[in-house]
């Protein structure tokens, strides 16, 4: 089964905690959250303040996001703030072991984030450490991009890294996922499909979630 989760980057932000609330009920099965420092990205977003403020809105899996320069000044306010899973980027920093090492510390899922241009062979000697790993179909920074769905070839090499384990790794897509591409993402081997715009398209989430659930089947 598909499992969905909605980037509210793309939610009314005026009203977070009841957009939240309304994702909880259409049947999200996570909330992605994505971080942006204007920085690593040329956008600006959410704070570990806001994802604290949100945190009593759902039970879901807070699905952290972080795209920001030197993630290791933030990593222990996320996580106390209520982060499920925090993902940060191979690009970001020199130090990615520590990084995840920093993350599992809070006893919560670690990821580890590739952009479109960069090869699975960077992530080969982490990937036993790590819980997840998201892809990125588009470059990061914006909602309601196109698909780039070259990117999604390495998810065969990342899992051949991976091998057989105990736990087996979550690979999650994040850009460009709609009724019309996410067969393709699925094929490719994702577990968790990142959604903005498709799920915020139109109020009726759950019409929206499930849509994406059977597209293409
Ligand atoms: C892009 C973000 C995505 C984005 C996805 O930098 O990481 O999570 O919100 O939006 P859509 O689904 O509209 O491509
Ligand atoms: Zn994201």
């Amino acid at each position: 089964m598909r499992m969905i989760a909605p980037s509210i980057l793309s939610a009314d932000f005026s009203r977070l905690g009841e957009e939240i609330r309304a994702l909880d009920k259409a049947g999200a099965d996570l909330i992605h959250i994505d971080v942006m420092d204007g920085h690593f990205v040329p956008n600006l977003t959410i704070g570990p303040g806001v994802v604290k403020a949100l945190r009593p809105h759902s039970k879901l899996l807070f699905d952290v996001h972080l795209m920001i320069s030197e993630p290791e000044r933030y990593i222990d306010a996320f996580a106390e703030a209520g982060a499920d899973i925090i993902t940060v980027h191979q690009e970001s920093g020199a130090h990615l072991h520590r990084l995840i090492q920093m993350i599992k510390a809070h006893d919560i899922k670690a990821g580890v984030s590739l952009n479109p241009a960069t090869p699975a062979v960077m992530i080969e000697d982490i990937i036993s450490q790590v819980d997840l790993v998201l892809v990125m179909t588009v470059n990061p920074g914006f909602g309601g991009q196109a698909m780039i769905p070259e990117a999604l070839k390495k998810i065969a090499r990342i899992k051949e890294f991976a091998g057989d384990r105990e736990q087996p790794l979550l690979i999650e897509v994040d850009g460009g996922i709609k009724n019309e591409t996410i067969a393709l993402a699925e094929a490719a081997g994702v577990d968790i499909f990142v959604a903005g715009s498709a799920v915020f398209k139109s109020s009726d989430y759950e019409g929206n979630i499930q849509a994406l659930k059977k597209a293409g089947v």
